[in-house]
């Protein structure tokens, strides 16, 4: 039996919506906090048994209905010896960065099996805890960053908030840019590929920094790299499930839509009509809560999820989902709500 959350990826009617929720492994967890604390955290995706152990613990907290490894979207650069570290409240910083052709050596060589050997074991080791499970199982969910986002990355070295190295670079040393994003292309069919055949149910590919372009520059600079992940992914594993997230990508929905994702995991920000107007109906939503409102009451919290549900649960394929990852300070028992208020939906008939 395909696990409910596969079904409903693939565009099929069920009888409830499935819930995970994006950053689920995290530190608005007392449990993650303990095992966190005698680590960094590239330790702590390096560590099989724990980042196993990390990815576990908000099934067995709050029994949602998708797994995601443990990792981060910069683990496979790192794997492919880009240097870098996490600043705590900063965020990570890569220690070289690309500017010029000479820097394209720098993602010369990446052999998941072989750089990131801890990826597989943890997919590995999860796929085992899962099929071992008594009941319903829960689906097992890979992820790899966009070529977007992880160039804009290696160009701006870390996190930025106005993106204007990267913008910079697309727009200045455009044919530069398209080398770099084709190889991280090539790198991520591999790293997912990986994923994939070790015992993933459907991965997700985030776009965290896609939002920064206009639709326009989006089919430039996105559109050609993420429906080739896509397609090469869909020949391969046409069994398996492709997402597709975009950050603040509400103007980007018929752009999001043609790259043919088996499903579109949707910011927060979208209007209904829009989503309903602008992406293909064969493809299935996943979303889009405002991560913030966990912050407000248990009544705001029950009434949020059921706008959204009332927004999304018509159609075929439907995944309930934060419009972006859970905050750290967001409250448990708000999570519990949340949790608890989608599976006591029935989707209608
Ligand atoms: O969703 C999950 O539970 C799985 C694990 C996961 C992490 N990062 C763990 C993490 C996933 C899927 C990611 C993806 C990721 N990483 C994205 C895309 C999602 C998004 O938010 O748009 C991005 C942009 C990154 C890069 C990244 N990693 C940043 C900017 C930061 C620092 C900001 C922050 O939240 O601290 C991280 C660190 C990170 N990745 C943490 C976790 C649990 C916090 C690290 C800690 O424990 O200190």
């Amino acid at each position: 039996m395909q696990p409910l959350i596969l079904q409903a990826l693939k565009g099929n009617k069920t009888q409830r919506p499935p819930i995970w929720f994006m950053r689920q492994a995290g530190r608005y967890l007392p449990e993650y906090n303990e095992i966190r604390k005698g680590l960094s955290f590239v330790e702590l995706t390096q560590n099989v048994d724990l980042s196993i152990e990390v990815s576990l613990q908000p099934h067995r907290r709050f029994a949602v209905d998708g797994i995601i490894m443990f990792s981060d979207i910069l683990t496979p650069l790192n794997g492919a010896g880009v240097p870098l570290y996490f600043e705590e409240k900063k965020g990570p910083i890569l220690e070289k960065t690309i500017a010029s052709d000479a820097d394209l050596s720098l993602l010369d060589r990446f052999d998941p099996s072989r750089d990131v050997p801890y990826v597989k074991s943890i997919v590995q080791g999860l796929r085992s805890a899962i099929d071992s499970m008594p009941g319903e199982r829960p689906g097992l969910l890979g992820f790899a960053g966009a070529p977007f986002t992880l160039a804009s990355y290696l160009v701006e070295g870390g996190t930025s908030k106005r993106f204007e190295k990267t913008k910079a670079f697309i727009f200045g040393k455009s044919e530069l840019y398209h080398k770099v994003a084709s190889r991280l292309s090539e790198m991520m069919i591999d790293y997912l590929s990986m994923q994939l055949s070790s015992g993933c149910d459907a991965v997700q590919l985030f776009d965290s920094w896609g939002g920064i372009l206009s639709p326009v520059h989006y089919k430039e600079f996105i559109a050609p790299y993420t429906s080739r992940i896509i397609a090469s992914l869909r020949e391969k594993f046409p069994q398996k499930a492709v997402i597709l997230f975009t950050g603040n990508g509400s103007h980007l929905l018929k752009e999001m839509s043609m790259q043919k994702p088996d499903a579109l995991s949707l910011d927060w920000r979208v209007c209904a009509d829009c989503v309903s107007r602008e992406i293909d109906p064969s493809i299935a939503i996943q979303g889009n809560m405002d991560p913030l409102v966990l912050y407000g009451s248990a009544e705001r919290t029950k009434k949020s999820v059921q706008e959204v549900l009332s927004m999304f649960a018509g159609r075929p394929g439907y995944v309930f989902n934060l419009g972006h990852g859970i905050h750290p300070e967001s409250p448990i028992p708000n999570v519990e709500i949340m949790v608890q208020t989608v599976k006591n939906f029935k989707n209608p008939a």
